[in-house]
């Protein structure tokens, strides 16, 4: 029974097709690769679309058309009569089969139906089902938005429908991976793109990293050894995020003694003692955690003392500059010395054998 239906049917359809053959719907035909294409704006995008006749017609005309609200009532508008396409718009298709239309710099207004017509010398036809263009914007996010040196982040590019691959950008380098474990360096700036189109970009989002000083340094106003009475100033330095809100100074005179001599950023000795002499470093702090610096000496000497080993110094330089033609003297000799022995060697031994001999 079923299959007996079959048949008839068919056959019904055969002969229609065998009849007439110019007039049967499906050679007439408008097919839209992607019914529903999502771009983001600012973007380009190729409409893709492929038509078909039966053989014999010749196409005289193609168009495409925006639906469009005409004093309260849906129309079909060309794009052509659309001055905001003007330039945007680009038939890449041709007068056989390929009807694909490209839309440049999509504007939000570029959103909507849109229809593709062709008309051949007997019959003029729109297509039959359309297309809805959705024109979104990419919405970088970064996932948590405050987060501390350790953490695991997650960069999101939204858009309001499924966009194929985004890429990433930070202060203008490509990110490699959109999840991640931040280090102190990674703060900055991120901004998302479609692939292929890193041109059109989202807005720049900040990502904040909070760490507790790093490379804490101390910097000496005065370097070298210091006179007694001289000022001196030492001056803590770090990178930390939120800023080091406290330092403290302290000073060690061997490993077992530790004092704490100072707070603020600057340690400021306007006359300094014997007893200053000691290393020197700063601990910094803000509310994540605290780090100390590299350890910096300070000597400080009595003025006598100082000119003492000035003139120690200068008393050594010049008992070198004495000795020195002494010595190269010295070295020559013993060396013309040893030379002269090995020449003589022979007759040294011709001596020795008389002596024997003798
Ligand atoms: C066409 O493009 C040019 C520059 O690309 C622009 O200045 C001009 O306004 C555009 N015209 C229209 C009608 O959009
Ligand atoms: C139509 O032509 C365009 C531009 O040359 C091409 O990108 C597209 O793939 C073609 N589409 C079809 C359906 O052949
Ligand atoms: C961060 O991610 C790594 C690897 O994906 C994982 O091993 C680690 O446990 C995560 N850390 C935190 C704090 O979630
Ligand atoms: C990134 O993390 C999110 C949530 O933590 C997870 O769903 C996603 O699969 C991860 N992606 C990659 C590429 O690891
Ligand atoms: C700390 O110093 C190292 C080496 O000098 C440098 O590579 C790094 O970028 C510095 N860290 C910060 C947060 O400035
Ligand atoms: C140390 O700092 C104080 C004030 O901060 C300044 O008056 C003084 O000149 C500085 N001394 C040196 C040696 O830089
Ligand atoms: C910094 O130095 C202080 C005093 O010696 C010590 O108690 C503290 O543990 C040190 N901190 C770090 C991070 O090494």
């Amino acid at each position: 029974m079923f299959c007996a239906l079959c048949v008839k049917k068919m056959i019904a359809v055969l002969v229609l097709l065998i009849i007439k053959p110019g007039t049967i719907n499906a050679d007439w035909s408008v097919r839209l690769e992607n019914p529903n294409p999502c771009a983001v704006k600012g973007s380009s995008v190729e409409l893709r679309c492929s038509y078909n006749y039966p053989d014999g017609e010749t196409v005289q005309k193609t168009a495409w058309y925006k639906g469009d609200l005409v004093d309260g009532l849906w129309k079909r508008v060309a794009l052509s009569h659309l001055p905001s396409y003007q330039n945007r718009s680009e038939y890449v298709g041709d007068l056989q089969h390929n009807c694909s239309l490209a839309l440049h710099d999509l504007q939000n207004d570029d959103a909507g139906y849109y229809y593709f017509r062709f008309d051949t010398n007997t019959y003029g036809r729109h297509s039959k089902t359309s297309v809805y263009l959705t024109v979104t914007e990419l919405k970088a996010r970064v996932h948590p938005e405050r987060v501390r040196a350790g953490d695991n982040v997650t960069l999101e590019c939204g858009a309001s429908c499924q966009l194929p691959n985004t890429v990433w950008f930070k202060n203008g380098h490509p990110v490699s991976k959109p999840n991640f474990t931040v280090q102190a360096e990674d703060a900055g700036n991120y901004l998302c793109a479609v692939e292929g189109q890193e041109s059109v970009q989202s807005d720049p989002v900040t990502l904040d990293v909070q760490y507790s000083p790093l490379n804490v340094t101390v910097e000496v106003s005065q370097a070298g050894l210091l006179m007694v009475g001289s000022s001196v100033n030492l001056t803590c330095s770090s990178v930390a995020n939120p800023a080091a809100d406290s330092y403290t100074w302290y000073r060690s005179t061997s490993p077992s003694s530790l004092l704490q001599v100072g707070s603020g950023q600057v340690l400021s000795l306007p006359s300094v003692e014997a007893s200053h002499t000691g290393l020197y470093f700063c601990q910094t702090r803000n509310r994540l955690g605290e780090s100390n610096s590299t350890h910096v000496l300070l000597t400080v000497t009595e003025t006598d003392n100082h000119r003492l080993i000035l003139l120690v110094g200068i008393g050594v330089k010049v008992a070198i500059l004495l000795l020195l033609p002494l010595l190269v003297i010295w070295i020559w000799r013993q060396w013309r010395n040893s030379a002269s022995e090995t020449e003589n060697h022979d007759y040294e031994n011709i001596r020795a054998i008389k002596r024997v001999e003798g």
